[in-house]
């Protein structure tokens, strides 16, 4: 099957033709994968798709993370992580990211080996349908001054777990804190496969630059942060029923925007590792 892809934001987002994820052969995979590594994100209307097509589709692309935020993981197929306000019988809510405002993110950039992609599909949306946005970080990163690549060529910046956690969700337990402590990342990622290089940095968990003092690091933060969301390098997908958005986590932050919090909210969520040979993914 020759795939079609309609661009929807230059090379940086298309919508793929394929109502039916169950029935994809090898070839289209081959295809999907080239078309992901033309457009950094993906979107798929119309999927049908019950826990254990999400995970046997994903693994088409690589191993799956099972996320450290145990308690919001689905009971049957543990490569899925709700992302939910919705609560279950006992009265607890059911996912991680329940309701209120989410920071721009990279996921699992606080790993030593962080996700390559990552594949969320809307069950339940709010009545307007609710949002997430996506930040372009190659192009971000190709357009920065000459002189402010220059000041972060080489540098790393220090990934916090704990500081999303405490601005944006429940704790984690003392176990998941002792899985997660802060880490150190180059500010600028090359991409495993397109060789293409992006800012790895983003608001809701990069705290510091490291080798400067703190005034300069958080001046030098907020300066990139505020530039890697210019209009220009920023997608905000609406969600419809059915919906699905692969997203090349390797060079793409992204924020769920706020909805109504009455309203019920039911995402699931995949995550791709990068290929075991990639020991240092950057
Ligand atoms: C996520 O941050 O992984 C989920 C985003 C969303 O729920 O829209």
């Amino acid at each position: 099957m020759a795939l079609s892809v309609q661009p929807i934001k230059g090379s940086f987002v298309g919508e793929v033709e394929l109502p039916d994820l169950r029935q994809i052969d090898d070839a289209t995979v081959v295809e999907l994968r080239q078309a992901w590594n033309q457009y950094q994100i993906l979107i798929l209307r119309g999927l049908k798709m019950d826990e254990g097509a999400q995970v046997a589709f994903s693994q088409r692309f690589g191993d799956l993370e099972i996320h450290v935020r145990t308690e919001y993981l689905s009971r049957e197929h543990p490569e899925i992580l709700y992302v939910s306000n919705m609560k279950d019988e006992t009265g607890r809510t059911i996912g991680i990211l329940s309701d209120g405002e989410v920071g721009w993110h990279y996921d699992q950039i606080y790993l030593p080996g962080p996700a390559v992609g990552s594949f969320l599909v809307a069950h339940t949306l709010p009545k307007e349908g609710g949002a997430t946005s996506f930040a372009d970080m190659s192009l971000a990163y190709e357009k920065l001054p000459h002189a402010t690549k220059e000041i972060i060529e080489g540098r790393k910046a220090v990934q916090s777990y704990e500081a999303f956690n405490s601005a944006y969700s429940v704790p984690t337990s003392g176990k998941q804190r002792k899985q997660t402590p802060d880490i150190e990342h180059p500010i600028v990622r090359t991409h495993p496969v397109t060789g293409r290089k992006a800012l790895y940095i983003c608001p809701g968990m990069t705290i510091a630059i490291v080798g400067l003092p703190e005034d300069e690091s958080r001046a030098l933060l907020d300066e990139l942060f505020a530039w890697t969301v210019r209009p220009e390098f920023v997608y905000t997908h609406k969600w419809r029923a059915g919906d699905g958005v692969m997203w090349d986590n390797a060079s793409t932050m992204h924020r769920r925007e706020p909805f109504d919090v009455n309203e019920q909210r039911l995402m699931k969520r995949t995550t791709i590792l990068p290929p075991a040979e990639l020991a240092v993914p950057f």
